[in-house]
């Protein structure tokens, strides 16, 4: 990455009320994947294929999180971090999907949340962040209609379980990349293609994101609820008119497919025709029982995408162009650096008016870190965040409707599909001792959470 002049930030720039905090993921970073009654999940199956993971790494135990909990969030306390999203694991609490609750499940996240409260820092939950209970992938996971009835159990069992404690929650987490990677692309679990599989599964998606808020606000009447979207800027690879219409269709798809429906607005047909497919799909009450009245909403920005019209894809005929391929600074990922993208998402966000707060859910970066001792260098994770950061704050000043941030992510972890290959840590791990260390990110992050 090009050394950039460090931009001057304090986050007390940000306001008092502006929440800062760290996010992660059960199966990314908990291992015990089979521990005191877990029942399996989909990334347990996906991952026992090495075909389909970086180097064939499983995430068996990655950080374990499970056993190490404490440490983290001691961690986490010295580094002056007060808020922290993780979330739950789907089959630790109901191992068969629904039915019988598995009280060490139950117990291993009351820890969690109680360590949490203890050490001042405010648990903020995401009910679901992909790993679906592979029984009830066995019976057409998000593609079966029946999936709204197994995620209202599944929320209520956790709302009566943390409520009391927990009063911040998201429903879902990027409903477009869990739909998109692992049931139409088929690169994530559970490792489905097509829009066969796809249609069903968003709009089932888009129902539970409603259907989990409103039993969280019968449930946990004082609760702060969200849910999250990833989303980037997207830009035409080409000034013509056909990259134009492209973007615009692509723009449909990523960035407002899932979040329209719960607003009212319906699904972005008009834009992207495809989506008149959904309509088998469609029954009579649906697109009411879409909305849901969010307290915040929750937007996870990495990078942004280009885009060009492209005859040979069918349905969209649209093709995004990698980063490697456009002479720009990347990450690990191959996704450009754009800073701007933030902002713009914000933006966009904003302007909708039925949005009552926006929160930045996930910002990050992979990149190689540097290891000399006891010193782990990340100039470019730094600059990154520095970066990004002062977009967030352009956007805060202007006034716009941006009330926190949470990095992607605390300790470096499994990287989905990409397994360890690629860091985002603020602190590093040494994946064969589980030994943490701060990296110089982490320790500029919390100095300026200081500030
Ligand atoms: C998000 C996802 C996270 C993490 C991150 C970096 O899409 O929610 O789990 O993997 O991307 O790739």
């Amino acid at each position: 990455m090009k050394e950039q002049k460090e931009p001057f930030l304090n986050a007390s720039d940000f306001g008092d009320d502006f929440t800062w905090g760290v996010s992660t993921a059960a199966y990314q970073i908990e291992g015990g994947h089979d521990a005191d009654g877990k029942g399996r999940s989909i990334w347990d199956k996906f991952t026992d294929n090495p075909k389909m993971i970086h180097n064939g790494d499983q995430a068996n135990v990655t950080c374990d999180f499970y056993n190490k909990y404490k440490e983290d969030i001691l961690l986490m306390k010295s580094m002056n971090i007060d808020n922290y999203r993780f979330s739950i694991s789907w089959t630790r609490i109901l191992p068969y999907g629904v039915g019988t609750i598995n009280a060490a499940g139950v117990d291993f996240y009351n820890k969690v949340i109680d360590f949490c409260l203890e050490n001042e820092i405010t648990p903020w939950v995401t009910l679901y962040h992909w790993d679906l209970p592979q029984i009830l992938e066995n019976k057409g996971g998000w593609t079966n209609r029946e999936i709204t009835t197994w995620f209202s159990e599944f929320t209520q069992v956790c709302a009566d379980a943390f409520g009391d404690r927990v009063k911040h929650w998201m429903v879902l987490n990027e409903p477009m990349v869990f739909t998109g990677a692992g049931y139409f692309l088929g690169v994530h679990a559970p490792g489905k293609k097509g829009l066969k599989n796809f249609l069903p599964a968003a709009h089932h998606a888009v129902l539970c994101q409603a259907a989990g808020g409103r039993i969280l606000r019968k449930l946990v009447p004082d609760a702060q609820i969200g849910t999250t979207f990833s989303c980037s800027q997207i830009t035409p690879y080409r000034q013509n008119r056909r990259d134009q219409k492209t973007a615009i269709m692509v723009d449909a798809l990523l960035n407002r497919l899932f979040i329209e429906p719960a607003l009212g607005l319906g699904y972005p047909t008009k834009e992207a025709p495809v989506l008149k497919k959904l309509q088998p799909y469609i029954q009579p009450t649906d697109m009411e029982n879409c909305i849901f009245d969010f307290d915040f909403i929750g937007i996870q920005n990495y990078t942004r995408e280009k885009v060009k019209y492209s005859l040979l894809v069918p349905y969209i005929r649209a093709k995004i162009v990698k980063a490697s391929k456009r002479n720009v600074e990347t990450t690990l990922m191959d996704w450009e650096v754009y800073p701007p993208s933030i902002y713009n998402m914000i933006k966009k966000f904003g302007a909708y008016t039925q949005i009552k707060k926006i929160i930045i859910t996930e910002n990050g970066a992979a990149f190689e870190d540097t290891i000399e001792g006891e010193i782990i260098s990340d100039k470019d994770r730094l600059n990154f965040l520095q970066r990004y950061l002062s977009e967030v704050l352009k956007a805060k000043q202007e006034g716009l409707n941006i009330h926190g941030y949470f990095v992607w992510t605390f300790t470096d972890n499994f990287e989905w599909a990409e397994g360890y290959h690629p860091r985002f840590g603020l602190v590093h791990i040494d994946f064969k001792t589980l030994k943490r260390t701060v990296k110089e990110s982490g320790k500029w992050f919390s100095k300026f959470l200081s500030s």
